[in-house]
């Protein structure tokens, strides 16, 4: 291809081959202003050049055991994960205001900072925040209680504050430079959808919104998987008090992240501090649910 064509794809976000050859044609067509003969083709040669290759099933199985683990600070959470917050995957914690998706990855961005012996990976976080939301303070009283230094751990965290869905994409964009330098092994986007949801409202928006989506979340697979990152997401999902059957907080929007890899966990509220998180459509853990506490401390076991 010529190199306006070239210019045209990487504006629109195609900076790689893998992006190209999943994209359809129309999505394609559309961010690129490209005739859908032309993108058909740069479609067909992305799929050729990517190599494909199978693994065997035992490489899948050592590749499943080469994932490390963030502890949650709740043993009862870290269980329901299978240990704590996996690397190489996207966790995605869904729920309504309040339930503490937020602190969650406030805990996650610390902890990751710990030694091994001590569930963390003894490396740094990117915490992409949406909504303006995160809180040094927070992040100050958790390392505390987890005995690091608090400056320290406040150093470990590298924080931007995403304007919109397309500077968010963006960001994503320039975490593999970022990943390759520096040892950094969480990356938590809070929130995942909300710009989404506000920029492309309402019924005739949504095939698009999912498509940059669905791109995103892409991008976010790609950095879990070459830098054996944890990515954990947040998606706030509103209760519809007209759903009388079924998950009543199932469905606003739709499932945007419900077909991407990786873990959904869902979080209710209880009594006083008290969350219930819930494991759901996860491929290689048992479905299940759990209770865990917002303390002054940060997140911990509930008391019985
Ligand atoms: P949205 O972003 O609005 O969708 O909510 P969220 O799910 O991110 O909720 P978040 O994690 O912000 O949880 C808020 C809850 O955490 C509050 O209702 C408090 O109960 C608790 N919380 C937040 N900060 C503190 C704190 O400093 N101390 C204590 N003890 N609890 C806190
Ligand atoms: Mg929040």
């Amino acid at each position: 291809m010529g190199p306006s064509t070239a210019q045209k794809l990487i504006e629109a976000g195609y900076t790689t081959i893998e992006s190209i050859a999943v994209a359809t044609p129309h999505e394609l067509s559309a961010a690129t202003n490209l005739p859908l003969p032309t993108v058909q083709k740069i479609i067909e040669a992305a799929r050729e050049a990517l190599d494909i290759k199978f693994k065997t099933a035992l490489e899948l199985k050592r590749e499943r055991f080469k994932a490390k683990k963030i502890t949650t600070s709740s043993k009862s959470l870290d269980e329901l994960l299978g240990g704590g917050v996996e690397t190489r995957t996207i966790t995605e914690f869904f729920g309504e205001y309040g339930t503490g998706k937020t602190q969650v990855c406030h805990q996650l961005s610390v902890n990751v900072q710990l030694p091994e012996d001590r569930g963390g990976l003894a490396a740094k976080a990117v915490y992409i925040d949406t909504e303006g939301t995160f809180r040094w303070e927070r992040i100050d009283q958790m390392a505390r209680a987890v005995g690091l230094d608090p400056d320290k751990a406040m150093e470990n965290i590298f924080w931007i504050r995403a304007i919109n869905s397309h500077h968010q994409m963006a960001v994503v964009e320039k975490l593999f430079d970022m990943l390759a330098k520096d040892n950094i092994k969480l990356v938590v986007v809070d929130s995942l959808t909300g710009h989404f949801r506000a920029e492309f409202p309402g019924r005739e928006s949504l095939a698009l919104r999912q498509q940059l989506l669905n791109r995103h979340l892409h991008q976010l697979m790609r950095l879990a998987e070459i830098y054996d990152a944890a990515v954990v997401v947040t998606n706030q999902v509103m209760a519809r008090p007209d759903v009388f059957f079924g998950d009543p907080t199932a469905a606003v929007g739709g499932h945007v992240v419900g077909h991407a890899p990786g873990i959904r966990v869902q979080l209710r509220k209880s009594r006083g501090n008290k969350r219930i998180a819930k494991v759901v459509d996860a491929p290689h853990i048992p479905e299940g649910e759990t209770v865990f506490a917002i303390t002054e401390y940060g997140v911990r076991d509930a008391e019985q």
